[in-house]
């Protein structure tokens, strides 16, 4: 897929301010700190589109970017960001799982993974209550330039080796890196294929 446009369209944490749901879109998701904005801005070719930050919690709300006047791209907030109070973390449980429980227009959802490290309980447990909610998801997995392509592929196997035990078959996975480009292809590819088909 070539990008052609990129722009920022809201935020928001009220579902119902959303872009009216008439095109179709993708979201992304995953623990703090582990590149969702950062893979937004590297998929559109852009430098800041989508806040990044060192420090965990930076996206705190529902962020629509149009795609080629065509598509959405959403940008979540992370779960897991421990610093957050008990209150605000169950807020975000709340307007999240209520914009993807939803959303009518949201073809599928990315979930971010770190790829240094081993299957996290609190990841199993997002990808468990989405195929629960019958909401379909792809892993991807990010910032494969830090670690080489050994413990990469070491770290993959016991990601599949557990969800396989409770599940069938596995969601499609993607590698990337948003510091070398690496699989930016394939998801835009995956997001196109998505876009044709459905
Ligand atoms: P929240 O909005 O806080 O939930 O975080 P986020 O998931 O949007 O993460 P963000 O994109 O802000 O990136 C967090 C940190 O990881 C930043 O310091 C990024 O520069 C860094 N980072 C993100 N992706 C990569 C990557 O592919 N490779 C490397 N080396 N660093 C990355
Ligand atoms: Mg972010």
């Amino acid at each position: 897929m070539i990008i052609r446009s990129a722009e920022f369209v809201i935020s928001n944490t009220d579902v119902q301010k959303c872009p009216a749901p008439n095109c179709p879109e993708f979201a992304f998701i995953g623990r703090s700190n582990v590149g969702k904005s950062s893979l937004i801005n590297t998929l559109t070719n852009q430098k800041s589109l989508a806040k990044t930050s060192g420090k965990p919690g930076k996206t705190q709300l529902i962020n629509h970017f149009l795609i080629n006047k065509e598509w959405y791209l959403v940008d979540l907030p992370g779960y897991g960001y421990a610093k957050t109070s008990k209150s605000n973390r169950k807020k975000w449980g709340n307007f999240i799982e209520e914009y993807l429980l939803t959303r009518e227009n949201l073809y599928t959802t990315f979930i971010l993974l770190d790829s240094r490290l081993e299957p996290q309980k609190i990841d199993l447990e997002f990808m468990t209550w989405c195929a629960e909610n019958q909401l379909p998801f792809s892993m991807v997995f990010t910032k494969t330039d830090k670690l080489s392509r050994v413990a990469l592929q070491k770290n993959l196997a016991a990601y599949k080796k557990v969800m396989l035990k409770d599940w069938e078959e596995l969601p499609p996975l993607f590698t990337t890196s948003s510091v070398s480009g690496d699989g930016k292809e394939a998801v835009l590819q995956y997001i196109q294929e998505l876009i044709d088909t459905v």
